[in-house]
């Protein structure tokens, strides 16, 4: 029992009230782990069996559990390193950071402090990126089944430009990647994301063998990175130098469509927003991380109206991106936003972060919108967590306004409580 909030579609404006649901009084009746009826509390309540356990969140908020749609699990102790851009920053901190992922024991103890973390956020799904390691993807599936969540992941694919520690063999690659494909994909809640780092890391044989795994797994995610940082777009011309443009290279080896994200697309030309576009491909939008790393900001507002619009998702990208909240992260979208002449109205902001990345993930038929028989993933908000949200929420009047302060003061903090599959996840996590 709380006070239920969920998105139809993409709010048009502030006053759109038909793009969501909200109940001031609102049940969810949950059931095996899944959402079995919702509404008013009263109706709700009449369709309860004698011995559901009841649970009143008053006057808190309950939506759709969070999606992350792009994040390195394996980043989790290079958050806040100083002073490089993308291609250093790699160099420098991160490869030497994930060569520790070798170890299978440093792997299944950081996937456990990764997903608390994400759950202690509001955060109920992820699209994750796990080390080239076989052992890092296998900790990481391990502990979310065993938490019963729906995560989307994959072992990095990469065999150049980086540490003999982190590299794999176009063989290999393909070779783990089937073994945990075969494993984990549609195990629980599991699903499997081949994962070629990106253009710079793969050799010409390593991408052709992703192209394979996704011609021979056409239901599977593929992730990678795309036109994040102006070096990165120029060393992979000089690597690729008969690609039109940096989206060429992918194109040609068939790793666009419909399950394919793409993470970051700040300096997209127009003939590379409508290849994405053509093939349904998805931008993730990473503005903690673009910001972080200098890269550049993101132009939500033109890829989302022009003529030929691009799906688009919104993600940390911790240990590039500084902060697992989802919060946190659309405030600092709204700036990027703002700094390109628009407004994102906290209706849209709310939407992105659960039934907009649902659907930019293929899952909205799973999560992200609170609908009777999807799973039972739910964030509980709190507008009151700290002392300076408590005393700006005095002078708040509309479900708008508290919305967007949520977004500009919440974190961890404004997180009461999260369940995964319908049982309580947050509170279960010793701090
Ligand atoms: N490009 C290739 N790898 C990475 C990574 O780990 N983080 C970010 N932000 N960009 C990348
Ligand atoms: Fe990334």
């Amino acid at each position: 029992r709380g006070r239920t909030l969920s998105f139809v579609r993409w709010p048009l404006a502030i006053d759109d009230h038909s793009a969501w649901r909200y109940e001031e009084d609102g049940g969810l009746l949950i059931s095996g782990g899944r959402i079995v009826a919702s509404g008013a509390y009263a109706d709700v309540e009449k369709q309860a069996g004698e011995g559901t356990k009841k649970i009143d969140h008053r006057p808190h908020l309950l939506l759709p559990g969070f999606i992350d749609a792009h994040v390195h699990f394996p980043q989790m102790q290079i958050i806040a390193s100083y002073g490089a851009e993308l291609l250093d920053w790699l160099n420098t901190y991160t490869f030497p950071e994930e060569t520790k992922f070798a170890n299978a024991q440093h792997g299944r103890r950081i996937a456990r402090l990764f997903l608390d973390e994400t759950v202690r956020h509001g955060t109920t799904t992820v699209a994750a990126y796990c080390s080239v390691h076989k052992a890092s993807a296998e900790a990481f599936f391990a502990e979310s089944h065993a938490r019963d969540m729906l995560n989307i992941a994959g072992k990095v694919m990469m065999d150049r430009n980086a540490p003999e520690g982190v590299l794999d063999t176009p063989q290999s690659g393909y070779d783990d990647t089937k073994a945990l494909i075969a494993e984990w994909h549609g195990k629980g809640r599991q699903l499997y994301a081949i994962t070629p780092r990106f253009a710079i890391t793969s050799s010409p044989e390593q991408m052709e063998m992703a192209g394979a795994l996704c011609r021979e797994h056409p239901d599977l995610h593929m992730q990678t990175h795309l036109s994040e940082n102006h070096a990165e777009i120029a060393f992979t011309q000089q690597l690729y130098p008969w690609s039109r443009d940096y989206t060429d290279v992918y194109e040609h080896y068939g790793l666009l469509g419909k399950k394919s994200l793409f993470g970051h697309c700040i300096h997209l030309s127009e003939r590379e927003a409508d290849a994405l576009s053509d093939s349904g491909s998805v931008a993730v939008f990473c503005p903690t991380s673009n910001l972080f790393l200098g890269s550049g900001l993101f132009d939500y507002q033109r890829f989302r109206c022009r003529d030929k619009p691009l799906r688009i998702a919104t993600a940390t990208d911790v240990g590039g991106g500084t902060n697992y909240s989802m919060l946190r992260t659309m405030e600092e979208g709204y700036k990027v936003i703002a700094l390109n002449g628009e407004k994102l109205n906290p209706f849209q902001s709310f939407w992105q972060i659960t039934r907009g990345n649902a659907e930019a993930l293929s899952v909205a038929d799973r999560i992200g919108t609170l609908e009777d028989g999807t799973d039972a993933d739910i964030v509980v908000l709190d507008a009151r967590a700290t002392p300076a949200m408590r005393l700006r929420m005095e002078t708040v009047e509309t479900l708008a306004q508290e919305l967007f302060l949520l977004q500009t003061l919440g974190d961890d903090r404004a997180v009461r409580e999260v369940y995964v599959a319908g049982r309580p996840a947050k509170s279960d996590i010793a701090i």
